[in-house]
């Protein structure tokens, strides 16, 4: 609970706020598809399914949501405002963000920096924010003008920044602001994007219509949405989600986080996880996961292991789907025939991988005859562990254990993903499967 202010008791009616007379913020947050898996509704922030995660672009209807406040009112003549250096403002219609620039394709996908948060809480103990599973994370095509292009017509010097020019702050319809360093803004392959198109549709209202700042590769929270003004400024965005969240702390900083020496995050870690196991109609299981580093970074290798960590095996990296394998009225593909899979990576790795893993027959019967298994089962019965962790092209990947990168936020929940699974039950699912 937080004390945000006294009411004057000349404004009271019979002692109360006469709340008849407040209009409700959350008057324009649009309808939801009720598959999204919501954890809070005002302000609303869901994530999606794992059994949605599975195609290469996330359709807008089912992308994860993570909403601060509430969706703004669109409004009726939307302009950006550009504040530079010296003080001096630019303005832009969205007219002139569509028309006097060339426009840009970027595909990226983006990941909350407590995605898979409930797993570090489930691996150690509380942490505060939302408890995400495996789905605050999505892939899209986002189109629009690229930023360093607009910084370059106010006039701004984008090839030699004066040396006072060092963060770029964005600040939303609704209050909400954060920042990049003006490297990522400024860089002819950071591909920061102002989109006003998601997956070739105007960007829904919960994903910031009618502009939004997409920043590849970096956490989520920079991505400003409902975008109404740019600084160009010599310090970071003064607020909270700046100064104040998204960021992350020493496991042994509980209740004494030094909030202004924590660097804010940035460029997201290497990270993966498990969202379907499904049986074969041949036996066994199919499973299905992603993979994403940040920073561009592509990549190379997900490890499967069935038994805990002691051995690994590889899963299938899947490249982007071909177009052919798109069905054309299927959301990932729209009417001008242009599959989203085949647009615009841009100069980096920005996407995450899909990966899949079979788990043979005769693995769940080794894992049932494996004393080890049985040790760690409840009641002595078998259990497989299934654990999947990737690398990326720095050859970064993802720590074994939770304890290590234990922080109060429960941020960058990168460790191993467990699915600890009952043989009994699994075999369960392959006879019903083939009965
Ligand atoms: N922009 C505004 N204006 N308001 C917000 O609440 N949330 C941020 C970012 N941009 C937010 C915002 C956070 S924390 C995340 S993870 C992403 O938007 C979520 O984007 P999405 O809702 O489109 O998935």
């Amino acid at each position: 609970m937080y004390l945000i202010g006294t009411i004057d008791p000349q404004d009271l009616v019979s002692g109360s706020v006469p709340s008849d007379s407040i209009e409700d913020p959350f008057l324009h947050d649009p309808p939801r598809d009720p598959r999204l898996y919501q954890h809070t509704s005002r302000p609303y922030n869901a994530e999606t399914p794992g059994s949605h995660l599975t195609s290469f672009i996330t359709p807008n209807h089912i992308f994860y949501v993570r909403n601060h406040m509430w969706v703004p009112s669109p409004p009726l003549d939307a302009h950006l405002t550009v504040e530079l250096p010296d003080g001096e403002e630019v303005t832009f219609s969205m007219e002139d963000l569509k028309t006097k620039f060339p426009q840009h394709t970027i595909t990226s996908t983006l990941q909350c920096s407590g995605n898979r948060r409930s797993h570090m809480t489930t691996a150690c103990t509380h942490t505060s924010g939302l408890q995400w599973k495996v789905g605050a994370i999505g892939t899209a095509t986002w189109t629009g003008p690229f930023l360093r292009d607009v910084l370059a017509h106010t006039g701004f010097p984008v090839s030699q920044p004066p040396p006072d020019a060092k963060h770029v702050q964005f600040l939303g319809h609704e209050a909400y602001g954060a920042s990049i360093p003006i490297n990522k803004a400024l860089s002819s392959s950071g591909d920061v994007i102002l989109a006003h198109t998601m997956n070739s549709s105007p960007i829904p209202p919960d994903h910031g219509y009618p502009l939004r700042v997409v920043v590849p590769g970096h956490v989520a929270a920079r991505s400003v949405k409902w975008l109404s003004k740019i600084t160009i400024s010599d310090e970071e965005s003064t607020s909270q989600w700046q100064r104040r969240d998204y960021k992350s702390f020493g496991p042994n900083e509980r209740g004494l986080e030094d909030w202004s020496r924590a660097k804010s995050i940035q460029e997201m870690p290497v990270n993966s996880a498990v969202t379907s196991i499904t049986p074969r109609d041949a036996g066994g299981f199919v499973v299905k996961g992603w993979a994403y580093s940040g920073g561009g970074r592509e990549i190379v290798r997900v490890d499967v292991s069935t038994n805990d960590g002691r051995t690994w095996d590889q899963a299938n990296l899947i490249d982007r789907e071909p177009a052919s394998s798109l069905n054309p009225t299927s959301p990932e593909q729209k009417a001008d025939g242009c599959p989203h899979s085949a647009q615009g990576q841009g100069s980096k790795h920005w996407a995450w991988k899909q990966w899949t893993y079979t788990i043979p027959s005769f693995s769940i019967s080794d894992a049932k005859n494996d004393s080890q298994n049985k040790e760690t089962g409840s009641e002595g019965k078998a259990k497989m562990v299934l654990v999947v962790k990737a690398t990326d092209e720095g050859y970064n990947t993802q720590p074994e254990r939770f304890e290590p990168i234990y922080n109060v936020r429960g941020n960058l929940a990168v460790a191993w993903h467990r699915v600890p699974l009952s043989v009994e039950k699994l075999e369960k699912r392959e006879k019903t499967r083939s009965s």
